[in-house]
C-alpha cells in the first residue's frame, strides 16, 4: 500500500455462502479524482461500496484509507473518517421538508456514540445547513414537504444529506437513477462542482455513459465481481471488453 493515494484496495473479495460476489479488486485513488464506476446489473459495483463503506465486510483483503487500514469498520466509523455515501434508492423521510431532512443529517452526524439528536432548532446548525442548500441549489425549496420535489431534487437533497459530515471520499450509489433526461445534466452540474469545489474524492455508480463520459475522470468497469478496465473514459468507452460485457449489455 501507498501513502499516496486517498484510497486502496489490495485484492478484496467478497463471498456470500460460497458464491463470490467481488474479487481480485486492486483499486488505488488519488486525492480529488472523480471516478465513473460502471458494470451491467449484478457486476459487484454495489457490493463494492458497500465494503468501502462498511456496511459489508470483506471475506479478505484490505482497505486503505489515507494510509491507515479500514478493513471491516462500522458504517457509522466509516462516516466519522470521513468516507460517506448515498445509496441506490433516496433515503429521504418523504413527509418532512427538505430543511427538516438535512437538519436531521446534520445532527445524526455531529452527534457522539449513546447522544440523543440534537435538537433541530438549533441555530449553529439552521445555518450550517443552510449553507449547503445554497450549495446544492435547494435553497428555495427549503419549507417544501419532500413529496412534492421532482425525483432530480430529491436526489440533490440525498446527496446534500451524504456530505454534511464534509466527506473526504464520497461514494454515490447511482445519483441519476430514476431521473429524468431534462433534469440529469443540471442535477450532475450542481453535484459535481459542488464536490469539486470542497475537493472531495469521488465514486460513483453510474448507468448513464453520457454522464459517464462528462464528468468522470477515470472510469472503472466490473464484470462478474472483477475490475475488467481502469482507464480514462475515452479508452474506456471503447474498450473491447468494456463494449462487450457492460456496453453491450
Ligand atoms: N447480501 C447479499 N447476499 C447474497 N448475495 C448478494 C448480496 N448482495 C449482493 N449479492 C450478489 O452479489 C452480486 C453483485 O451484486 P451488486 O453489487 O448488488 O450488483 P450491482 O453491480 O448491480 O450493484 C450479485 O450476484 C448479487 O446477487
Ligand atoms: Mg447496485
Amino acid at each position: 500500500m501507498n501513502n499516496h493515494f486517498i484510497l486502496q484496495t489490495k485484492d478484496l473479495q467478497k463471498s456470500f455462502s460460497g458464491i463470490i460476489a467481488a474479487q481480485n479488486i486492486n483499486i488505488s485513488v488519488k486525492e480529488g479524482e472523480i471516478i465513473g464506476i460502471i458494470g451491467a446489473n449484478g457486476a459487484g459495483k454495489t457490493v463494492f461500496v458497500n465494503m468501502i463503506t462498511g456496511y459489508l465486510k470483506p471475506t479478505s483483503g484490505k482497505i486503505h484509507f489515507l494510509g491507515n487500514d479500514i478493513t471491516g469498520i462500522k458504517p457509522r466509523e466509516a462516516t466519522h473518517i470521513g468516507v460517506c455515501r448515498s445509496f441506490q434508492v433516496s433515503q429521504v423521510f418523504m413527509t418532512m421538508t427538505v430543511k427538516q431532512n438535512l437538519m436531521i443529517a446534520m445532527s445524526l452526524s455531529k452527534k457522539k456514540g449513546g447522544q440523543l439528536l440534537l435538537p433541530l432548532e438549533d441555530e449553529k446548525l439552521s445555518k450550517e445547513c443552510d449553507k449547503i442548500l445554497d450549495l446544492y441549489k435547494i435553497k428555495k425549496q427549503s419549507d417544501l414537504i419532500v413529496s412534492t420535489l421532482s425525483q432530480g431534487m430529491r436526489k440533490l437533497l440525498d446527496i446534500a444529506m451524504a456530505v454534511v459530515g464534509n466527506p473526504k471520499v464520497l461514494l454515490l450509489d447511482e445519483p441519476t437513477s430514476g431521473v429524468s433526461v431534462e433534469e440529469k445534466f443540471g442535477i450532475m452540474d450542481i453535484v459535481i462542482s459542488a464536490l469539486k469545489k470542497s475537493g472531495t474524492t469521488v465514486l460513483f455508480v453510474e448507468h448513464d455513459m453520457e454522464i459517464v463520459e462528462r464528468y468522470v475522470d477515470r472510469v472503472i468497469a466490473f464484470y462478474q465481481g472483477q475490475v475488467i478496465c481502469d482507464d480514462t473514459p475515452k479508452k474506456a468507452l471503447k474498450n473491447k471488453k468494456v463494449i462487450q460485457y457492460v456496453l453491450g449489455s
